[in-house]
């Protein structure tokens, strides 16, 4: 709503509230209701969520079947939209999530997030025999096959579950073992490349940019919660490996990732989908962002400048590759980013949105690309039908060539950058240095500031209607 459009709609119901006044009190209630909700939406400026939206979102992603990586990316949606100071991106009063080390809250933290709890405990049921999470739904899979680290994606989720029943620091517990499983799995048993890099298949070792959502987040949570340097530092050394391998050193796509590298048994690698694939510049820009914000949270953010100070560079290097490629007509990427004659991708799309209001909120400096990413939110507003799926594109979660109508995970990338711009607008995520850190200002509504505007008219409507 623009500020005159405000100022208008503010001054009717004054005198609407007024003109009702003395006859009917249901009818002041409800416009002074209306009243208060304008003013109140006007003054938590451009980034108050529509609720409307994730109510849909949320429907519809709880409503569908998923797979590990689609639990764990719905796990990390409704952590970070219900339950923000719960995630690792929590800075609000310079507290930090309440299982940050060394944690003393100057402010109660909200209710623990119940939904994501129950998430994390049907995903705990689910794990294979192998300790992977999630994947054993119908009891016919084999779990010798198949994708390696999806399943840690449901990691964190099983963590703040650990937290809440005391059992971190525990040997034993549903819980903790769940989680330790999973990361044993990771860590001993998974294949990897010569250099070191963990194999996002079980049977063959691949890279696929997905991974960097999957596995670097849950090891560093990990180092987190347990107060466990190295585990932040494999966080930390995995994703320089995925990048060394996957990220175009020059051409077209220059900065950007391929999405699939399959090794064979000599070494050699080659690429099995050697394109710039959208969705999977998002995971790695976001997985990148969720690795440092738990680096940073912990009490060896210090020591381990240089790496977060790589973190924030390899984010910036693919949302400055990617931005200049998002196409101006209906502020969409192309399914393939530099392949204008792929369809336009709304999932991919939202989750990059969602990497530059998070980049931004944690290095406030790094925050060329927001105008753009607010064009994409604007863009995927109304995009929504009732039942959750899409009137735009929206790539096929099980065909990444293919179009699609909806998935868990665009669902899961819709609630995750209404999280993430109101925020951004609210100055509470955790920045580079820690909760106090980033962009942690007043909030500035829409350019030039809202709330001041609707204020004076609130007062000056008064006068008037006093005068009169
Ligand atoms: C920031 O504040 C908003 C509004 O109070 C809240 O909903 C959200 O969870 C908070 N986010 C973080 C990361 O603490
Ligand atoms: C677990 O133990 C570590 C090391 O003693 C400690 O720093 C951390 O605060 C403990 N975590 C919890 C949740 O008790
Ligand atoms: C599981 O997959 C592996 C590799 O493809 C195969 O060798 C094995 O026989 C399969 N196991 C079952 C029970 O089908
Ligand atoms: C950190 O985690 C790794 C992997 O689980 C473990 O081997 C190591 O002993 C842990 N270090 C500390 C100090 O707890
Ligand atoms: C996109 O960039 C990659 C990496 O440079 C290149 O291999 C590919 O051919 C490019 N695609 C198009 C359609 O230009
Ligand atoms: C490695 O293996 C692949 C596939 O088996 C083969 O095409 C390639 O020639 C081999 N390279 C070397 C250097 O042996
Ligand atoms: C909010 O979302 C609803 C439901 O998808 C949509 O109809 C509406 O246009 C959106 N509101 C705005 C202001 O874009």
């Amino acid at each position: 709503m623009r500020p005159c459009n405000v100022l208008s709609r503010l001054a009717s119901l004054l005198v609407a509230a007024a003109v009702a006044l003395p006859s009917s009190t249901a009818a002041t209630s409800s416009s002074l209701h209306e009243l208060h909700n304008l003013v109140r939406r006007a003054s938590a400026g451009s980034g108050a969520p529509n609720a409307s939206l994730v109510d849909t979102a949320r429907m519809g992603l709880l409503s569908s079947q998923r797979a590990s990586w689609e639990q764990g990316t719905a796990q990390s949606a409704l952590l970070e939209y219900d339950a923000g100071s719960w995630s690792v991106f929590a800075g609000g009063h310079g507290n930090g999530p309440p299982y940050r080390p060394g944690f003393q809250p100057s402010k109660t933290p909200d209710g623990v997030p119940l939904a994501v709890l129950s998430m994390a405990y049907h995903s705990a049921t689910a794990q294979d025999g192998m300790g992977k999470l999630g994947m054993s739904i119908t009891g016919d899979e084999n779990m010798t096959d198949g994708s390696a680290l999806d399943s840690a994606s449901c990691g964190e989720g099983v963590l703040l579950a650990a937290f809440v029943a005391k059992q971190i620091n525990a040997t034993r517990g549903f819980w903790i073992n769940a989680a330790q499983d999973q990361l044993d799995y990771v860590l001993n048993e998974a294949p990897r490349t010569e250099a070191g890099a963990i194999s996002h298949r079980t049977r063959t070792v691949a890279l696929w940019s997905d991974a960097v959502y999957m596995m670097p987040p849950f090891l560093a949570a990990y180092g987190l919660y347990t107060n466990n340097q190295s585990l932040l530092q494999t966080a930390y050394d995995q994703i320089r490996l995925y990048r060394q391998a996957m990220r175009f050193p020059d051409g077209p796509g220059e900065g950007l990732w391929g999405h699939i590298l399959a090794y064979s048994a000599n070494g050699t690698a080659r690429w099995l989908d050697g394109q710039a694939w959208t969705t999977g510049e998002g995971w790695v820009a976001a997985g990148m962002l969720r690795t440092l914000a738990s680096i940073a949270q912990s009490p060896y953010s210090t020591q381990m400048a240089s790496q977060k100070a790589d973190l924030v560079a390899w984010t910036k290097e693919i949302l400055d590759a990617s931005f200049p490629l998002l196409d101006s007509s209906s502020s969409l990427f192309h399914n393939y980013m530099n392949d204008t004659t792929t369809f336009r991708d709304t999932a991919g799309s939202t989750f990059l949105a969602y990497a530059a209001y998070r980049l931004a909120s944690m290095s406030p400096s790094d925050d060329t690309h927001l105008a753009a990413a607010e064009k994409i939110y604007q863009a995927t507003q109304g995009q929504l039908t009732r039942i959750g799926s899409y009137l735009t594109p929206v790539v096929n979660a099980l065909d990444f060539g293919a179009q699609g109508s909806t998935s868990p995970e665009a669902l899961s990338f819709t609630m995750l950058l209404e999280a993430a711009r109101r925020d951004y607008h609210a100055g509470n995520v955790t920045g580079v240095d820690g909760p106090g850190t980033g962009r942690n200002g007043a909030m500035p509504g829409i350019k030039g500031g809202v709330a001041a505007p609707v204020l004076v008219a609130a007062v000056t409507a008064t006068l008037l209607l006093l005068l009169s």
